[in-house]
């Protein structure tokens, strides 16, 4: 597996970023000193942080700090954390400071041939990717933004009911740091306590009849400030609310864990190896419901998903199977 990190705006800022990293505070001297820089230009540094939205704290007579620290990604400690089968399909892990979007990195890349295995993490990303050009809200260090490119012989319908699966093997990794009350909505989130911690974009390239790529992009909330996450017009929720303390490295090692193997096994096995463990997390299950196209909207009750996935919604004593993305699912008023 090779490993990398990128290129970025930030990356003239790691050396002080990792010394406040530690949460404690650095007087402007001893920061200047580490650095080899004078205050002047370490105080041009710190400005420049609190642009990219990190929560710098000016102690008086002291210096600054990070309050609660920063867990940033490293490398290897998820090279470390990684299983032994996860090391194998992982061709390269690239970890980047910002990115535009992880998932629009991957495509271009997939596009020129070499995104299958590779996993690239960002730690912001400038224009996240929701569903059907909506944004995720990505701040620094606030979360997981993962990409996975995987490239598959035979055509885009076996893929189908993948971002199901992909819900399902988030909420096992989850399940190793025993996050509490982890649910899956239909077909692309996960929910905590009525609200949404993760949310997954599938992206294909390729041809869609044979030959074909999947990006598998993730954004999972760890610890979003209230600032930052502002713009997201929905109830979120984040990690840091239901289990703090959780280390981000062994978070992003444990999804790499779940989520290499599922890709490599999807086409023999397909949504059905994961119905069972999907239908037991469904948020909604026996819930009234509404869903939304561009242009109508039904109600009923949820009643689970089919062996593709597909939801089946139950009105006036009959189901009624909804495939895949353009439709939004919302508890009925
Ligand atoms: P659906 O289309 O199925 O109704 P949705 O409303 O969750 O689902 P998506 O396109 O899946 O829409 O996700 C994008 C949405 O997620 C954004 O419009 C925003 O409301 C929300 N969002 C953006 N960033 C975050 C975040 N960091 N945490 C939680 N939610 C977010
Ligand atoms: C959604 O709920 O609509 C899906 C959100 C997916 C966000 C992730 S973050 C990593 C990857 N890169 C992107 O630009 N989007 C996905």
């Amino acid at each position: 597996m090779q490993s990398s990190s990128s290129n970025s705006p930030l990356e003239s800022l790691r050396p002080v970023l990792n010394l406040l990293a530690d949460g404690e505070v650095h007087s402007g001297e001893s920061l200047g000193a580490a650095l080899g820089v004078s205050r002047a230009a370490v105080w041009k540094q710190l400005q420049k942080l609190e642009r990219y939205g990190l929560a710098l704290e000016s102690v008086k007579g002291r210096g600054y700090r990070l309050p609660g620290g920063l867990n940033l990604l490293s490398g290897e400690a998820i090279g470390t954390a990684l299983d032994p089968a996860a090391r194998e399909l992982l061709r390269e892990l690239i970890l980047c400071d910002e990115v535009d979007s992880t998932n629009g990195q991957l495509l271009l890349r997939m596009e020129e041939g070499c995104g299958h295995g590779v996993a690239m993490f960002a730690e912001r990303q400038t224009a996240g990717r929701g569903r059907r050009g909506r944004t995720w809200v990505s701040p620094f260090s606030g979360g997981i933004n993962l990409s996975i490119g995987w490239q598959f012989n035979g055509g885009v319908q076996l893929l189908e009911g993948l971002s199901l699966a992909v819900g399902v093997a988030l909420a096992r990794a989850l399940a190793e740091f025993e996050v509490p009350d982890i649910r899956l909505k239909w077909p692309n989130d996960v929910w905590c306590r009525e609200r949404k911690l993760a949310g997954v974009l599938l992206e294909l390239s390729g041809d869609l009849t044979d030959r074909c790529a999947v990006v598998v992009g993730i954004g999972l909330n760890v610890g979003l400030r209230g600032d930052s996450a502002a713009a997201i017009d929905q109830p979120w929720i984040d990690l840091q609310s239901v289990r703090a303390g959780i280390d981000r490295n062994r978070l992003a090692a444990s999804m790499l864990n779940h989520l290499l193997p599922l890709l490599r096994d999807y086409p023999e096995c397909g949504f059905g190896a994961y119905r069972e463990a999907w239908l037991a997390l469904d948020q909604f299950a026996g819930r009234p419901v509404r869903l939304q196209s561009a242009n109508q909207a039904w109600t009923g009750t949820a009643v689970g998903v089919d062996m593709s996935g597909a939801l089946i919604l139950e009105a006036d004593g009959e189901h009624k199977l909804f495939h895949g993305g353009e439709v939004s699912l919302r508890e009925a008023p």
